[in-house]
């Protein structure tokens, strides 16, 4: 089931959405090589809990930690470790907080000092795709026509557009319908609706679009081994164009 926001549900929104895009902001501005990947988490979870906010993903499904950070060739879902971050390394960050019932998901690349061109352009390319993909979004655009955005985009470049994973809907649930995939055909699915939320995340990978799930239950990685970029924002749907709640 799809849920449409009321206006005071969108005010919460509003709410859990600054939290997340100001805690991603605290991270940009403290993240360095020689922290443990804990350590960011550690950032993570005292920043939100400071905003009277709660780590969604801590415990969800499982999961044992307030963020997922992605080194290099991890993909998304890197569980929180005594992992060192080396200058080089690019480092995908992707939180998720609740407040008044609402959730805001947000993630963002950093790059750690001196990163070669290859990681740099796709980067870059990867943030890309995200606002090609709301570029003209509004209520009545065909659901497919995000991944048509994103997928031309990313492809142009040679990259890989991930498969198995995808967007959502969000809202009371961190995980709502419908799911938002970074491919698809232009012209297709159904109609999003103002007062829809959902997240657009494009997930590119420099080589291969295949990725390897890791026996630990969450750790994704290229199969190729090449480096991966992830860029996520919250959105919401409405007449005229969205607003992108994460930023
Ligand atoms: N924030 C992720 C997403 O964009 C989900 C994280 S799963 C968790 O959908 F278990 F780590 F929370
Ligand atoms: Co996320
Ligand atoms: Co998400």
């Amino acid at each position: 089931m799809i849920s449409i926001k009321t206006p005071q549900e969108i005010a919460y929104m509003r709410e859990s959405c600054r939290i997340v895009k100001e805690t991603l902001e605290f991270v940009g501005k403290n993240i360095r090589a020689g922290l443990t990947t804990k350590d960011v988490d550690d950032m993570v979870y005292r920043y939100i809990i400071s905003c009277g906010a709660r780590p969604s993903s801590l415990g969800y499904e499982g999961y044992p930690a307030s963020s997922c950070v992605s080194v290099n060739d991890v993909v998304v879902h890197g569980i929180p470790s005594d992992r060192i971050i080396e200058d080089g390394d690019i480092v995908s960050v992707d939180i998720t907080a609740e407040k008044n019932g609402f959730n805001g998901d947000a993630a963002r690349t950093f790059m750690i000092g001196d990163v070669s061109e290859e990681k740099r352009q796709l980067v870059r390319v990867t943030e890309e795709c995200f606002f090609k993909a709301v570029e003209g979004l509004c209520a009545g655009t065909p659901l497919y026509d995000i991944g048509y955005a994103v997928q031309t985009h990313a492809e142009s470049f040679g990259y890989g557009v991930v498969r198995t994973l995808v967007g959502h809907g969000i809202g009371r649930d961190m995980h709502e319908d419908p799911s938002v995939p970074n491919f698809g055909k232009k012209g297709t699915g159904m109609r999003l609706k103002a007062g829809m939320t959902i997240c657009i995340e494009p997930m590119i990978n420099a080589g291969t679009y295949k990725v390897k799930f890791h026996r630990d239950g969450w750790t994704v990685t290229t199969l190729d081994g090449k480096p991966s970029a992830h860029y996520e924002n919250t959105v919401l749907i409405t007449d005229n164009g969205v607003e992108i709640l994460t930023l």
